[in-house]
């Protein structure tokens, strides 16, 4: 109520012609920012190979979207490419906006070849670094991009402000269709193709073929500070990241503001993104620097075992006399990188982040739980058709899944079938609130790995506080997943290495200044602990943001009610919102 009221001009006008607050209340307001995406394809060149990539606009990485808490966005998306199309905000809270969230038949059907859709959703509480990208298939593979959400205007960041603010975005580049190497992936049942190379920026950098013209270059005046915003848009990677020479330091994640801690090297998982500041040195170091990403990797299939690098490239002072006059004759510095299986570092990395937990931005980590559940994760299988041979474990098909149900992908919007109150044949309400079989999740697996299918969902009243333990199994190999769980943040209250005990780890939660995001990584056999409130009405999706896990079925969605007064209530469809 209270802030409908303050975002009312007539309000603020009132304000403004009594005393002089109008430079204060003026940063409630936010504007409206219009962008169009055009979806089409574009020739881009990378590792000696020219192809026709599906791109926004034409660019490779797409545009980026710059906003300030507060602002309202209105971005067309228009397709002009045989694919159907949809756009995910990643990160977005979306508050009573869940038409515009956008993963494909969860919150609305695929934009088809022709039509458009217009994405209406305003910035409330969040100030950061997110990002967008397509939510069908492995479309994400080319078409993604940054969102930057400044602080309202006059709002200072609760650390040094930056010289410079410069995303630097991980992807992974195939040579092959990505389109191709799923669908053929679930035909036969094996471990899809692994990428040829990860970039910076859209560029592998100078460790691959034909790639040194397409290095990412970061060129920094000395004594200066620097925001990197790292956005991990890879498909199926965690990365290592770091920079010979310098210290990071963490200010925020997934767009909430962390304690800020130092660190030679950092690690991010798809779908989270990280800002760090980055001291220069205070003079000319006539040296260069490679940063590098490379793959924290838990589990036992293939993966791209590739580096890449990006340049950190000092100004030359103008009166500095360089024998050699070139660049290129300075001595290259390289980081050492963690061993790629390095959960040690994985573990010590997570811990230290924490909420900022100040007053002006508190961790309001739900004390009581009214919702508690347990979920495995993990990989699974299916038996392979009689007249087929598969390329799955001893010949069966790679499924994943949530308390062993592998999600089955309806073909109309779950979020329109639940608004019109149309769920037969859809999707039924009965997800499991832990494992219909109990087993040691983390042990020697059971000789039986076949999964169930299903469309199910959690059904949860508005304003439940909600406690999600999430296991890994060992089923066919330990493995670390990063979950993503659309229309919130929730706490990161505990985590640790094998079964989780419901009886002593509780005890260990830390309900004070955990870090809060919107991704987090289940440790490779192990569990963590998550809450959140579900103050948000509509249908949100939970997935791996490795996308071959998400692809073999290790997704589900929750529903949140209407709460009972009008703004808690999800509003109505926009009339442009595609149909199946
Ligand atoms: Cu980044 Cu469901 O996605």
């Amino acid at each position: 109520m209270g802030a409908s009221l303050l975002r009312s001009p007539a309000f603020l006008g009132v304000i403004c012609s009594f005393i002089n607050l109008c430079l204060l209340a003026e940063p409630a307001l936010g504007v409206t920012r219009h962008y169009k995406f055009d979806i089409k394809l574009q020739n881009v060149t990378r590792l000696c190979n020219t192809k026709s990539i599906i791109s926004v606009n034409g660019k490779f990485p797409g545009p980026r979207i710059v906003a300030r808490e507060g602002d309202q966005l209105l971005i067309k998306v228009m397709n002009h490419v045989q694919n159907n199309i949809s756009i995910h905000w990643h990160g977005i809270r979306q508050l009573r906006s869940g038409w515009a969230d956008g993963p494909a038949y969860i919150t609305q059907c695929p934009i088809q070849t022709g039509q458009s859709y217009v994405y209406n959703f305003t910035i409330v509480g969040q100030r950061g670094t997110l990002w967008w990208h397509a939510h069908l298939s492995w479309l994400r593979s080319t078409l993604y991009g940054p969102i930057i959400i400044l602080p309202k205007r006059g709002i200072p960041y609760p650390f040094t402000k930056p010289y410079k603010e410069v995303p630097i975005i991980f992807g992974e580049w195939f040579k092959a269709d990505p389109e191709t190497i799923i669908s053929q992936a679930l035909q036969t049942g094996g471990g899809p193709n692994v990428s040829d190379a990860y970039t910076i920026n859209g560029l592998p950098g100078p460790l691959y073929n034909c790639s040194a013209k397409d290095t990412f270059k970061l060129k920094v005046k000395p004594g200066k500070t620097y925001l990197l915003r790292l956005i991990n848009a890879a498909l199926n990677d965690e990365l290592f990241f770091s920079i010979a020479n310098h210290t990071l330091t963490v200010v925020e994640a997934d767009a909430i503001y962390v304690k800020p801690f130092e660190t030679e090297t950092l690690l991010i998982a798809p779908g989270q993104t990280t800002n760090v500041l980055l001291k220069t040195k205070p003079h000319y170091p006539s040296a260069t620097f490679f940063m590098k990403a490379r793959p924290y990797v838990t589990g036992q299939g293939t993966f791209d075992n590739s580096t890449v690098a990006g340049i950190l490239e000092y100004e030359k002072p103008l009166n500095f006399h360089l024998s050699s006059n070139s660049i290129k004759n300075l001595p290259l510095f390289k980081p050492v990188l963690p061993a790629l299986n390095d959960t040690s570092f994985a573990t010590s990395f997570t811990n230290k982040l924490r909420s900022l937990a100040s007053t002006q931005f508190p961790a309001n980590v739900p004390q009581n739980v009214d919702r508690r559940f347990f979920f495995t994760v993990g990989l699974g299988t299916s038996p392979c058709q009689s007249n087929q041979t598969c390329q799955g474990p001893n010949g069966t098909m790679f499924q994943a899944s949530v308390n062993n149900i592998s999600f089955v992908m309806p073909t109309t919007a779950l979020l329109q079938a639940h608004f019109t109150g149309k769920s037969d044949g859809v999707y039924t309400p009965d997800f499991p609130t832990s494992p219909l079989i109990a087993f040691n999740y983390t042990g020697t697996p059971p000789n039986n790995t076949m999964v169930s299918n299903g469309t199910k969902l959690v059904v949860l009243p508005f304003n439940s506080s909600v406690e999600l333990i999430m296991q890994d199994t060992s089923i066919l190999g330990a493995e670390s997943h990063p979950l993503h769980l659309h229309g919130f943040n929730f706490f990161v209250v505990g985590q640790g290495f094998g079964n989780f005990d419901p009886n002593k780890d509780p005890t260990k939660f830390n309900l004070v200044d955990p870090v809060e995001r919107n991704t987090v990584g289940v440790p490779s056999g192990g569990w963590v602990a998550i809450r959140f409130l579900a103050d948000n009405p509509g249908v949100w999706f939970m997935h791996c943001h490795l996308e071959v896990h998400t692809s073999w079925g290790l997704k589900m969605a929750w529903i949140v009610l209407d709460g009972k007064h009008p703004n808690q209530k999800l509003p109505p469809p926009p009339a442009d919102l595609p149909q199946c």
